[in-house]
């Protein structure tokens, strides 16, 4: 039988870039033009046909995103919306760890809270059979990112958290989808120089199986965790929604 795809949104952390804006509420519950932060993530995975959806949140405003998302029967029908609480943020992968349960046997999709897609990621999520699949973008600033260097073929042969030297001009975003192996590989990672689990070591861990696959993105993309980069996908929002 075919695996489900669970969806997994991470909308943890503490925001500090954006404090004092994140002191009372989530930076993924900030307004983007007409919207909370959270709907674009959240739409990107609900377009893609996923509909058991994980919210992984902090525990200071959990009541909040409850309120404002609800079990997900307003966004559609068989809808489904679960929530974790992430007591402290210990990197991307623990997402794998937190919602082992909620994954079950199925694969899985992760998109950060924070970042919002101009590309329609369906088709790439549908067709995922097994081992990673990353999307990457050519962005002015690689150093915010994770980066992917490639050969002459298109295949990845360098994978590195924001590299301080120029290493490539691709980014790698913020949504990703495994198979189920993930959660063994995410148990046994070893957190980083800056103490967290890093997101960049699942993919190179599938990398090195031979299993990573990448599709590269047309469309605009906001990682939207800073005062410039909010404003400006605010901008990029109001001009499309106005057109
Ligand atoms: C995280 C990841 C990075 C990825 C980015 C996408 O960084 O660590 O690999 O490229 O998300 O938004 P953060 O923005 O959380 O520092």
């Amino acid at each position: 039988m075919d695996k489900k795809m669970k969806g997994i949104i991470l909308a943890g952390g503490k925001g500090t870039r954006l404090s004092p804006l994140t002191k009372v509420t989530s930076k993924q519950l900030l307004p983007v033009y007409d919207k909370p932060m959270i709907f674009y993530p959240l739409e990107t995975m609900l377009r893609a046909g996923i509909k058991d959806v994980l919210i992984i949140i902090a525990p200071d405003n959990a009541g909040q995103f409850l309120h404002l998302l609800g079990s997900g029967r307003e966004f559609g029908e068989g809808i489904k919306f679960s929530y974790e609480i992430q007591e402290h943020p210990g990197g991307l992968p623990e997402a794998f760890i937190i919602g082992a349960n909620f994954i079950g046997d199925d694969n899985v999709t992760l998109i950060l809270g924070d970042n919002i897609f101009a590309d329609d990621l369906a088709k790439d999520i549908a067709s995922f059979e097994s081992g990673g699949r990353i999307f990457c973008k050519k962005v002015p600033d690689p150093e915010r990112s994770g980066v992917a260097v490639f050969d002459a073929d298109n295949k990845v042969t360098q994978i590195v958290e924001k590299p301080k030297e120029w290493i490539s001009d691709y980014a790698i975003v913020g949504a990703y989808v495994y198979d189920n192996r993930v959660i063994e590989i995410a148990r046994g990672l070893q957190p980083s120089a800056r103490n967290e689990l890093e997101i960049v070591d699942l993919h190179k861990a599938y990398l090195a199986k031979g299993e990573l696959d990448v599709r590269f993105l047309e469309g605009e993309w906001f990682d939207a965790g800073t005062f410039n980069s909010l404003l400006e996908v605010n901008n990029f929002m109001a001009a499309r929604v106005k057109k």
